[in-house]
């Protein structure tokens, strides 16, 4: 069974049109690079299957249940985490408080072991894990947005560009990172990219045909 699957989804912005048809399915323990042109909807693609925004037609649905009628709120706090280009951390507070809250607002006890045990999974040590977020560098952002994730146990992982602000060995570091979210947590990871590394070590990469208006295989 698929975890996530968009449905004949159609979408536009006023006059725009995005997505005419589209559909596609997504599974657990896989990673999935979205490549297209700039301005053909990758983003917005990512708000539909976190159901940030709602298709216009067709539907998206998380193990089978249409989204839009699910509890209002249970499908964005319990089942997906959000991974951003620009980290979306508190800058006051420290790596490890920021993993707490998320794990409180993910309905999960603030359980300061799991979450340090996220932190040291993504390889951030107790003296960077306690400073706080502002003072850490890009890539360290990065790992606590990836163990923020893990420790609230969401099944899908969407991330937009996040290795878009980070140098080469980091974002490599943080491929690796995605990979094991996949393939040994079990996780969906669905990651909107340019760049090519990324495309190239996911396990099925996606080309948005902007005239399509829909996924294909990339070749
Ligand atoms: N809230 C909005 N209202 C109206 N138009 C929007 C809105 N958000 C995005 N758009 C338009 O929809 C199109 C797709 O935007 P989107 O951000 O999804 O593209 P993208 O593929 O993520 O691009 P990029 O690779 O540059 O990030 C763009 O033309 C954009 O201007
Ligand atoms: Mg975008």
């Amino acid at each position: 069974m698929y975890i996530l699957s968009a449905q004949n989804v159609s979408f536009a912005y006023d006059k725009r049109e995005l997505f005419k048809g589209c559909s596609i399915n997504f599974q657990k323990g896989h990673f999935y690079a979205l490549v297209g042109e700039s301005g053909s909807g990758k983003t917005t693609f990512l708000a539909l299957l976190g159901g940030l925004e709602k298709a216009q037609k067709g539907a998206i649905l998380y193990k089978g249940q249409d989204i839009a009628k699910m509890n209002e709120g249970k499908y964005l706090r319990e089942c997906v985490t959000f991974i951003f280009q620009e980290y979306n951390l508190i800058p006051y507070m420290s790596a490890l408080d920021n993993v707490l809250l998320a794990m409180s607002i993910h309905g999960l006890k603030a359980d300061k072991l799991k979450a340090i045990n996220s932190l040291m999974e993504v390889g951030l040590d107790n003296r960077t894990y306690a400073q706080k977020v502002k003072t850490l560098s890009g890539g360290e952002r990065q790992r606590v947005a990836i163990a923020r994730a893990l420790a609230c146990d969401s099944e899908v992982i969407l991330a937009d560009e996040p290795t878009g602000n980070l140098d080469e060995n980091t974002s490599e570091t943080i491929i690796k990172l995605f990979q094991k979210l996949a393939h040994v947590h079990q996780k969906c990871v669905i990651v909107v990219t340019h760049s090519q590394n990324v495309s190239a070590n996911a396990d099925i990469a996606v080309f948005l045909d902007q005239s399509l208006k829909r996924f294909v295989l990339a070749s």
